[in-house]
């Protein structure tokens, strides 16, 4: 019998929190306590940030499981909690968000700009027809008012489903489609590696085959030529104009707030629905208990793009509900150069940074020059989410970018979630390099083995919730079977993540990556993640990925795709010695079973838009197979770059 997962990894640094942080900490361990003497009562707690129309008669009815309800019988209106009580608290002049465009142009909205704003649109909206429950696509890059058009869909109760701007009109065609979207709000373009990069052509598309839409607001924010049809309709001459005077309707908690697609791994899209009143809850507690957020002197920035929940949960939602001020920026990292985003941390006096492990190993690859150009005084803590963290990129992140001394907090969680659900709390946990290290103040997470049971500490299976909270999703937009079937069928009375974890000595969980990509080697399943990792421990590594390729001997084989820092050689012989050093090195990291029969050198990754690494492309390389389907590619010409740099890549098997 083989495990769920080898434990293989052995990492011993811990991290304390500095003492004047734990100190002045928001959360202390007293909210674990607190917690899990009472879990709904925690919760309940947890609401009251929240300014109700209407008090809640019960915290969670769960008797439809695994179809929720919490706070049943309360409403709010989700708008008015993350704008208009502040405007009232007098804080209306407070920056709610620095805008950064690409090219370097800036915008500055305070909540009272941010609230008017909102207003007019909800009017506009209005005017257009759209009332609650009704679906509004949103399609805009990195511009506040992709943040006003979600805010006025929750101010009037329609729901949004935001589509993420780099994706294509097939693509924008069919979530339309799923969610019956009456009206799209998008833009000319936005600015993209240097270059407006056009929107509207793909909207007039998808619209095209899209008979629900009736009517289409669009932003001019390049100003480049675009084509307008009768249901077309300029945002600064339909919003700008409207009237700046609306008052927010509550809703009921379980009024559906949003849909977000996620593909998962299967080819249709989940449309995974979020209500409001639950979803607020968690997304306003974690920024506030994670973040450690103290609005009156925080400068916030996550760096994810608000077409993903990172961006729908941590940019708009938790933030503006704690009065957060935050930094939005436009483009991309390497726009006009490297330096960008420390350059925009130095500019604004950052004091969060909220990025992904695919940045940090991107800027470990740039080098460490970069950010020691900048001055990065101003951060006090650091967040890491979308993909298990490598113990170095962790190292790297604190020691370049947190000078040696800052709290990370590695914080897992999926669109489905939420919000965060497994992570450090940085003023109490001592964070373990690489670990999301324990679920958060009521959250009930856990590993288990194929049957269901829980692995003792020191073993390695599948991760579990095994108990509902706030922010989980409610259903797939229009398919509850299939809600039912992906989460709650493989393990009896448990949410299944789909993700592989294990528990180290102490307890704390280790992420191992998606189930589907684990490799079964010799009778062991091997995570890709601790494999990734030992190679990223070298020193000349900068970013890694593996796959399992089918092997007459061993089942699957470990076939590994290295990305080389910056400044090493790997012409020639120089390239086949650090092959077999790497080869070598993991075998020593983790055990002989581990070592890669392959390495390959490669200039890049390939990777979705959102920063995952398509293993799937990867195996098509290492089984020698055509390439699959290319379409989520974030680079399309990453594969060709893979392709050509195999042949000096190969190493001997053993
Ligand atoms: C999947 C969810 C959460 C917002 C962005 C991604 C992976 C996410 C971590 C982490 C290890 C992580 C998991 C998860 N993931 N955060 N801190 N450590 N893995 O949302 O696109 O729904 O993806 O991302 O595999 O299931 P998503």
């Amino acid at each position: 019998m083989s495990e769920a997962f080898e434990n293989l990894l052995r990492e011993t640094r811990e991290f304390p929190p500095p003492a004047e942080f734990a100190a002045n900490a928001n959360v202390t361990a007293e909210a674990y306590d607190a917690a899990a003497a009472d879990r709904l009562a925690f919760w309940e707690q947890q609401a009251r940030r929240l300014d109700w129309a209407t008090e809640w008669d019960q915290v969670l009815d769960w008797s439809g499981a695994p179809f929720a309800k919490w706070f049943v019988g309360g409403r709010l209106n989700v708008a008015y909690n993350c704008l208009d009580r502040h405007v009232e608290a007098g804080l209306g002049d407070r920056v709610a968000i620095h805008w950064e465009g690409e090219p370097g142009d800036t915008r500055t909205l305070t909540y009272a700009d941010l609230h008017r704003l909102t207003c007019q649109a909800a009017n506009a909206l209005t005017d257009l027809g759209v009332t609650a429950g009704d679906r509004v696509a949103i399609y805009l890059p990195m511009i506040p008012e992709a943040a006003v058009a979600m805010l006025a869909c929750a101010r009037i109760g329609a729901t949004h489903s935001v589509v993420f701007g780099g994706f294509s009109a097939d693509a924008l065609a069919s979530r339309i489609a799923d969610a019956s979207a009456k009206v799209v709000i998008t833009a000319d373009g936005g600015y993209r590696r240097g270059k407006p990069s056009a929107l509207k052509p793909t909207v007039d598309e998808a619209v095209k085959r899209s008979p629900s839409v009736e009517h289409v607001l669009v932003v001019r924010r390049t100003g480049q030529d675009v084509s307008f049809a009768g249901t077309d309709h300029w945002w600064h001459e339909t919003v700008e104009t409207a009237s700046p005077e609306h008052t927010a309707q509550p809703f009921d908690a379980e009024h559906p707030l949003f849909i977000l697609y996620t593909s998962g791994t299967t080819a249709k899209p989940k449309g995974i629905l979020h209500t409001s009143g639950g979803y607020l809850t968690q997304t306003a507690y974690t920024a506030h208990a994670v973040f450690d957020l103290k609005p009156a002197t925080d400068v916030y920035w996550c760096t994810a793009d608000i077409g993903w929940v990172t961006g729908h949960s941590y940019i708009v939602y938790g933030p503006l509900a704690n009065g957060a001020t935050q930094v939005m920026y436009e483009g991309t990292p390497d726009t006009p150069h490297k330096g960008r985003f420390w350059e925009i941390v130095d500019k604004y006096q950052v004091s969060i940074l909220y990025t992904a492990p695919t940045l940090i190993r991107t800027m470990m690859k740039w080098g460490d020059d970069i950010p020691a150009g900048y001055d990065l005084s101003s951060l006090r803590l650091l967040g890491s989410v979308g993909e298990p963290i490598n113990p170095e990129a962790w190292m790297w992140y604190r020691e370049h970018v947190g000078h040696d001394a800052l709290p990370v907090v590695d914080t897992w969680w999926q669109t489905e979630t939420g919000s965060m659900m497994i992570s450090p709390l940085p003023g109490v946990t001592a964070a373990k390099p690489g670990s999301a290290m324990t679920p958060l103040p009521g959250i009930v997470a856990d590993v288990v083995d194929d049957q269901g049971q829980s692995v003792p500490n020191g073993g390695g299976g599948y991760l579990v919730l095994r108990e509902p909270w706030p922010s989980m999703l409610r259903t797939i937009w229009g398919d509850d079977a299939r809600f039912v079937d992906t989460y709650w069928s493989r393990f009896e009375g448990m949410y299944f993540a789909g993700d592989g974890a294990k528990k180290d000595a102490d307890g704390h969980i280790w992420l191992l990556g998606r189930v589907d990509d684990v490799m079964l080697v010799s009778g062991h399943n091997i995570s890709t993640t601790e494999v990734e990792s030992a190679l990223v421990s070298h020193p000349s590594v900068a970013e890694a990925a593996v796959v399992g390729a089918t092997d007459p001997t061993t089942g699957q084989a470990i076939v590994a795709f290295t990305i080389p820092r910056g400044t090493v050689d790997t012409d020639g012989a120089a390239g086949e010695a650090l092959i077999s050093e790497l080869r070598d090195h993991v075998a020593r990291t983790l055990g002989p079973i581990a070592k890669p029969r392959q390495i390959m050198l490669v200039p890049e990754l390939p990777k979705t838009r959102s920063g995952k690494i398509m293993r799937r492309l990867l195996r098509d390389v290492a089984e020698h197979r055509t390439l699959g389907d290319v379409t989520t590619l974030q680079d399309s010409s990453v594969m060709d770059l893979i392709a050509s740099g195999m042949g000096g890549g190969k190493s001997d098997e053993d």
